[in-house]
């Protein structure tokens, strides 16, 4: 088993999705049939994290508790943290030192969804590494929205730049990010951006200098796809709906990985699966069984 931790950014202002997220975390909106944060939990399972900590809003927190409590119910342990306001991805590691208390971590953000065959073992490798960090390049049509890479002739890897007005590459950083137990102390050195931010890009930089930042390539066999904007969360349930319906398999399902993993026994799936029996999800998780 891991022993990274897990970290779930789940905060923001989700200023491009207002009015809807003027009322409501942008990670409680759904995608398709689930919460937008049972996607990147998943992503967290599937990598072998059973203690994940949780970073919201103050005001949004009561929420995401109701849903998703203690983590018993899928065999991890959920801790709550809050971020006051939203002074960028690197302050996670801060508000998460105690937490993490020297060890690895897998950060991901909350409104971030990955899909794609082969996917438990790109995350297995990254999580091999104890030492350094490990990111994800991905192909993008847009990459002055992104954390974009920098790299030499040879291929490779000299600069991570955040939201570049004129981008070195096509490759973005996903948002998901493997860091060793320095994260924190790291993060303490970084000072905030022009836009305020303590910018996750400062972060990465420091690790790449040292010659400890490996650059994994996602490749067009994955799906990473944005939640941040109406369009977007559309295109994003279309592709979960889609998907579930052609093969008959969930995406995202926080219940089954559990259970594969051994996590939780057929009781316990029961009792969930009891819980959703109005629901083609509920029905789902009576077949894992
Ligand atoms: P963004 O998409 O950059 O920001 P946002 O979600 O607030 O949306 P908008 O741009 O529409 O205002 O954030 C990416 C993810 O990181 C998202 O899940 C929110 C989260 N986040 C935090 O939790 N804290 C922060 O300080 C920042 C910058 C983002």
């Amino acid at each position: 088993m891991s022993t990274r931790k897990g970290l779930i950014l789940a905060g923001g202002t989700g200023s491009r999705l207002w009015p809807i997220t003027q009322g409501l975390s942008k990670q409680l909106m759904p995608i398709y049939d689930k919460p937008m944060i049972y996607y990147p939990l998943s992503v967290l399972m599937l990598s072998g994290i059973r203690e994940i900590a949780i970073i919201t809003t103050p005001q949004d927190q009561a929420q995401f508790q109701n849903l998703l409590g203690d983590g018993t119910q899928w065999g991890v342990q959920i801790t709550w943290l809050v971020q006051p306001s939203p002074d960028g991805l690197a302050q996670a590691y801060l508000i998460a030192e105690d937490f993490l208390a020297g060890d690895p971590s897998a950060l991901i953000l909350g409104d971030n969804i990955f899909f794609g065959h082969g996917l438990p073992e790109l995350l297995a490798s990254a999580d091999r590494l104890s030492e350094g960090g490990t990111v994800f390049g991905y192909q993008v049509a847009d990459p002055e929205r992104y954390g974009v890479v920098g790299m030499n002739a040879d291929g490779q890897v000299t600069q991570i730049v955040e939201k570049p007005e004129v981008p070195p590459s096509q490759l973005a950083i996903t948002g998901l990010y493997f860091l060793d137990g320095t994260a924190p102390e790291r993060a303490r050195q970084v000072k905030p951006s022009p836009r305020g931010e303590l910018e996750i890009a400062d972060l990465l930089q420091s690790y790449l200098a040292e010659g400890n930042l490996s650059v994994e390539r996602m490749g067009r066999g994955y799906a990473w796809l944005d939640t941040g904007t109406h369009a977007s969360l559309l295109d994003a349930a279309n592709f979960v709906r889609t998907l579930q319906s052609r093969q008959g398999m969930q995406t995202g399902c926080p219940e089954e990985i559990a259970f594969a993993a051994g996590w939780i026994n057929a009781g316990q799936l029961k009792v969930q699966a009891a819980r959703y029996a109005k629901t083609e999800y509920g029905t789902y998780l009576l077949g894992l069984l």
